[in-house]
């Protein structure tokens, strides 16, 4: 029923305006009548007690209205240790202030609440907290031999697939081989948007909550069974964020605390985290990896045997999949992956954008280029020659899978023929010239979503659909679907989103949102197109009466039948004759699993780059980077190639730059602001570069989307590690490559 005028195109972003303007406003700027602050006290020690809170004391000051710590705090319902919100990793949820451990640096264990921000802070600065310090350990190098398997923790967790075939016998047999470990330290999200919420009273124990979040759906489940609220008293709302990356995908400690103190004082709260804070609460875990391949005489695989091995807090086995990727991203018949967490008294990781994959990818692409030298091959007609045709980990056919054309026409445009293999062997004037390249695999997921339509009398149709735009483009990309189904210009469609009143939508993750609300919309114009054409029939003279829905097309406006465009009624006049102000439909979409079950499905993606080293002072340019991905549909070529641009930032800031440095002394985290955790400015950005692999693919789901989120992330960093081998002959197995790894 849809003509093809809008999905596909690089339409720019429908919220753009709002928000360069700044009339899009964020969780922290909703103004509310008689505003108390919030202001938290983190904890200055890694492990111990707290002994006394000298509460009374800051409580004398004219103004603080309230100090809520495990002294005072209700006993709430959530305190059932059973309970989990949809992403809370397995072991037991972080309670805040449910009692007086402390469990980590930087731990939240008391709110202060004055009438002004100011007031708060102050009366925060000088609250005595009396502790008893015990011994810490922060260090995973003290832990390595502590690593379990963790059970089935959050929803989605695959553990590692059985060993198949006879990985160490095929390990003996092999001609070459490659043992080595991977590592990359712990990082942080550091989106620029502070974790924030404004808490509006109601009246009678009504909030509305005004959160940064990636999913308020899932934030308003978490507040419902926490504070035994109903979902009518507890609605929460997040319009605009200012980057997530994974960090708003578990209810924070900010909400909680806020909607603590509102309940509490009956009046509206709000609490925003500083920038030290934005780092106490999840990461992407410091990660040990350890990779053995093999190969036989013509060069494939023989064995793949990838193990990993990371941290997670002493309460909850945060889980990623670091390491499944291996067994299908190439062919190999003798496969071994472990996994394992150990526990350090840190708080919890959290899946941070390509979680587990953007490091499994590092160490596994690394180890691949490692191989191929060894074996005396190309690194990119290594990989080739070990292309996977099938999942082996599943033992299924993919559903589609155009890495090869991700392979040789990314290489073609790079120009990967003009390297010569030689380390060492390429010069730019003094600096020496390397080309490296890696890839990887992402999933390619829907979750159940449901959206709502309603078009007016003056022929504008809104859709609305709790879901996110985290920086994405959901509001984009669900207009232009809409438009599509409708037949409608873009002007006429407003996308609403991220608000519990709306149609239920998943949290903004695992780039399922084009995939699960786009679905979900589609559906819903499709039945807000049936109700139209039953009207349009009902009018007098109606030239579509007695065709169904396939003989019509909704196009420019009108409902028209297929064979003779001619015979048209214009959606305007349906409203206008049926006497209603407006039509609505409400709709879902849930993934077909009998379609599915047969296949895996994935997107793909390789990376090419190249790097300018001056060996002289170690430094690193990352000159070029071209970035081919193969995720299905594209369903707005600018905001997806700004997904991807974004993700190649991201990896060369992973290569390169990121790290969150532990001092294990105090077990905190000391460079816990903007000036001291590295991250590309723009003099580190060159030349990059999208290139959108077209693939078809209907059993995905109807749209054919796969999403493009994460996937573009992958291999980044080990394509740059991989070139830096290329210039220098030194190979770095631990990131990010700081100038003392190359001098
Ligand atoms: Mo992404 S780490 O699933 O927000």
């Amino acid at each position: 029923m849809s003509t093809t005028n809008h999905i596909g195109k690089p339409t720019s972003r429908v919220d753009g305006p709002a928000k360069v303007t700044g009339s899009a406003k964020y969780a922290a700027e909703f103004q509310v009548p008689n505003l108390a602050y919030g202001w938290v006290i983190s904890s200055p020690i890694a492990k111990g007690k707290i002994t006394k809170v000298h509460a009374e004391e800051v409580l004398a000051i004219p103004g603080v209205l309230e100090v809520f710590s495990h002294e005072n705090v209700p006993s709430l319902a959530w305190f059932d240790k059973n309970y989990k919100d949809d992403v809370a990793p397995g072991g037991s949820p972080f309670r805040p202030l449910h009692n007086n451990e402390i469990m980590f640096s930087q731990q939240p264990i008391a709110l202060v609440v004055a009438d002004t921000l100011e007031l708060a802070r102050y009366a925060a600065s000088v609250l005595r907290i009396d502790y008893d310090q015990q011994e810490h350990d922060t260090n995973i190098e003290n832990k390595r031999d502590e690593g379990f398997e963790p059970g089935r923790g959050k929803t989605g967790w695959m553990p590692p697939p059985p060993p198949r075939g006879n990985p160490e016998k095929a390990w003996d047999d092999s001609v070459h081989r490659i043992e080595q470990e991977y590592v990359h330290g712990t990082q942080h999200h550091n989106p620029m948007e502070l974790f924030g919420t404004t808490v509006e009273w109601r009246g009678d124990g009504k909030i509305t909550a005004y959160d940064k979040t990636q999913g308020v759906v899932n934030v308003q489940n978490y507040l419902t069974k926490i504070f035994g609220l109903s979902k009518d008293d507890c609605r929460v709302i997040n319009l605009y964020m200012g980057g997530g990356f994974g960090s708003g995908l578990r209810p924070q400690y900010s909400v909680f605390l806020a909607v603590l103190a509102s309940l509490e004082l009956k009046r509206s709260v709000r609490v925003t985290l500083t920038r030290q804070q934005m780092f106490s609460f999840g990461h992407r875990p410091h990660t040990l990896q350890y990779m053995k391949l093999g190969t036989n005489p013509d060069g494939t695989l023989a064995t793949l045997q990838h193990h990993a091995l990371h941290e997670t807090s002493q309460f909850e086995d945060y889980t990623e999949n670091v390491v499944n990727w291996s067994g299908m991203l190439y062919q190999c018949d003798n496969v071994k992956l472990g996994y394992q967490l150990t526990k350090l008294d840190v708080f919890t990781p959290q899946d941070m954008r390509a979680p587990g994959a953007a490091t499994g990818s590092f160490a596994l692409e690394v180890a691949m280029d490692e191989m191929a030298y060894a074996a005396g091959l190309d690194p990119l007609d290594f990989r080739i020659r070990n292309y996977a045709e099938k999942d082996q980990n599943l033992d299924k056919p993919f559903s589609s899978k155009k890495l090869r054309d991700c392979y040789h026409l990314g290489a073609a445009k790079f120009g990967w023929d003009k390297r010569n293999p030689e380390p060492r062997s390429m010069r730019d004037g003094n600096l020496l010239v390397g080309y490296g390249m890696a890839g990887g695999v992402w999933d390619a997921s829907q979750q159940k979503a449901a959206a709502k339509a309603s078009l007016t009398m003056d022929g504008k149709l809104l859709v609305t659909s709790a879901t996110a735009d985290i920086g994405t483009g959901t509001y984009t990309i669900m207009t232009q679907i809409a438009a599509e189904y409708m037949g409608l210009p873009l002007e006429a469609v407003t996308f609403k989103l991220g608000d519990t009143d709306m149609p239920e939508a998943p949290v903004q993750g695992g780039s399922w949102t084009a995939a699960s609300v786009g679905t979900a919309v589609k559906n819903t114009c499709e039945a807000l197109g049936e109700k139209l054409l039953k009207l349009a029939q009902k009018m007098e003279g109606s030239p579509l009466k007695g065709a169904s829905i396939e003989d019509v097309q909704f196009v420019n406006g009108q409902i028209r039948l297929r064979k003779d465009p001619n015979e048209a009624v214009v959606l305007r006049d349906v409203l206008q004759a049926s006497g209603e102000d407006k039509v609505e439909a409400d709709s879902s979409a849930m993934p077909n699993m009998i379609k599915q079950q047969p296949y895996s499905m994935h997107s793909h993606n390789a990376v090419f780059v190249e790097v300018k080293v001056d060996e002289e002072l170690g430094t690193v340019h990352v000159t070029r980077v071209l970035n081919a991905v193969a995720a299905g549909r594209i369903i707005n070529t600018k905001t997806a190639r700004s997904q991807v641009l974004g993700s190649i930032v991201w990896g060369i800031s992973m290569a390169m730059m990121e790290e969150t440095v532990m001092d294990h002394k105090f077990g905190r985290y000391m460079n816990h602001n903007y000036a001291e955790y590295h991250i590309p400015v723009q003099a580190d950005v060159h030349d990059i570069e999208v290139l959108f692999v077209e693939e078809e693919d209907d059993i995905v789901n109807p749209l054919g989307v796969k999403g493009i989120g994460e996937v573009g992330l992958l291999g980044v960093a080990a394509a740059i590690t991989n070139a830096v081998y290329h210039a220098t002959g030194k190979r770095v197995r631990e990131l990010p490559i700081m100038l003392d790894k190359l001098l």
